[in-house]
């Protein structure tokens, strides 16, 4: 759809909202007057909020009027939502919070699943938001490993919430713990997705047990498209006692039956989650390595990242996952799965451009120190800009200057292909 600059305002009434996409071009919205919320967190009066690339719907409780300007595209008012249903479902997680708290035991534990592209991501970050209204601190465990949305599309993250989250710049101001998963599907490698979701659990464990609040605040866990086999471990690792299903009555009525230790709750999708093709998914994990590198658009979030040359001796790259040989091939009694978990190294080459990798904290010389680089911890991302096979040194785009930490780097194998064009 093509987008002309233009400035509009809108009376919203009691409980619409007002739905839009901004594209490449900056968009600007203000709140001119009433109370207004962008997926659970609520615009300051007279602000302007920046948005490019991304759908946003602004709901209004009690009604309010704002201002739109830029080149907006297909804006709308829908008076049709489930945001009733969804502030509902986070008064009774909270309830449980309360009672934990009273008697200092652990909060609810939350599981967001569904079909893709029926709001998980946005009903996850609206019940953590509403959570931080509420005064409480969840821990925010996403495993939308095609989003990233705390750091890069590959990751997996940890985020402790102390605050509604950002609308502009999302989760990436929250300071995550990250791990490295490499890929932007889960299913290629269960038995790597199953190390990083043991390691993931174990430190929110660690977090609940050191802090009453965090305790008693539970957790809210994003997923992606995961079949059930997956969705089963990430309930019964994080101990999820409350499974939200979006959109999907058989899904609902599988888990209802598949686990007794978990209430297994039905909502709806909102009419304003916008379906995204393949392209449109490539462009958004692209814009979310820009906003890792540079911060969002508008916001407070402002990142300016660091380029600089690296010499291949001093990057030791490797990947999780080797190729997989087929069955009649392997000596009998090989572990058929045994290269999902594989530690290959990759060597320099121009394959490598515009790759991201994840700057790992294990020591160079993790492997003979007994270490292992499947379930790393990510201290930051690093993109490739150039590979000069001549002098043989990368280019390197960093969040933190010079030098590069001597550490082991895990190639991230697909989607974050980014190549930096300034912010
Ligand atoms: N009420 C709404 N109005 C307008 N856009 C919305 C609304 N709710 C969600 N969206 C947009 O729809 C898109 C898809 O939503 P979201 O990412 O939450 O879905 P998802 O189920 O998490 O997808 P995936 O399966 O890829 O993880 C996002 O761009 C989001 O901003
Ligand atoms: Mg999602």
């Amino acid at each position: 759809m093509a987008a002309t600059a233009k400035t509009a305002e809108h009376t919203l009434e009691k409980e619409t909202e007002l739905r839009f996409e901004a594209q490449a071009e900056h968009v600007k919205l203000r709140l001119l007057s009433g109370t207004a919320e962008i997926f659970g967190t609520e615009l300051v009066k007279d602000r302007d909020y920046t948005f490019v690339l991304t759908h946003v719907a602004v709901f209004t409780w009690s009604g309010a009027r704002v201002s739109l300007s830029g080149s907006f595209v297909g804006s709308y008012t829908a008076k049709e939502t489930p945001m009733l249903s969804y502030l509902n479902t986070h008064a009774a997680i909270d309830r449980r919070r309360q009672q934990a708290a009273v008697e200092n035991q652990r909060g609810p534990r939350v599981m967001i699943v569904g079909p893709p592209n029926v709001g998980k991501s946005t009903l996850a970050k609206m019940l953590a938001s509403y959570a931080a209204r509420t005064g409480r601190r969840p821990l925010y465990i996403d495993l939308d490993v095609g989003e990233g949305a705390a750091a890069i599309p590959g990751a997996f993250t940890a985020v402790s919430i102390d605050r509604p989250v950002d609308v502009e710049s999302g989760f990436l101001s929250f300071n995550p713990v990250c791990y490295h998963y490499g890929d932007v599907e889960i299913g290629k490698s269960f038995r790597h997705f199953c190390a990083v979701v043991d390691k993931l659990a174990q430190i929110a464990q660690q977090r609940a047990n050191k802090d009453a609040v965090i305790r008693s605040s539970g957790h809210i866990i994003n997923t992606c498209d995961m079949n059930k086999e997956a969705m089963m471990y990430v309930h019964k690792t994080f101990e999820a006692d409350i499974i939200v299903v979006i959109d999907n009555e058989r899904l609902h009525n599988e888990l209802s039956e598949a686990t007794k230790e978990a209430t297994v709750v039905k909502l709806f999708k909102s009419g304003g989650v916008v379906p995204r093709d393949q392209a449109a998914r490539d462009q958004a994990r692209i814009g979310q390595v820009k906003r890792y590198y540079y911060g969002a658009p508008g916001g407070d979030l402002k990142l300016n990242p660091y380029s600089f040359p690296v010499s291949f001796e001093h990057v030791k790259i490797y990947r999780v996952g080797a190729p997989q040989v087929p069955a009649a091939c392997l000596p009998t009694g090989t572990d058929p799965h045994a290269h999902e978990t594989q530690i290959v190294p990759v060597q320099p080459s121009p394959d490598l451009l515009h790759k991201c990798l994840t700057v790992s904290p294990a020591t160079e010389n993790w492997a003979a120190e007994g270490g292992s680089l499947i379930d790393s911890q990510g201290i930051g991302f690093v993109s490739i800009q150039n590979v000069d096979m001549a002098t043989r040194q990368f280019t390197i785009l960093a969040p933190a200057p010079y030098p590069l930490p001597s550490r082991p780097c895990i190639l991230m194998l697909s989607g974050q292909s980014f190549s930096d064009a300034g912010s």
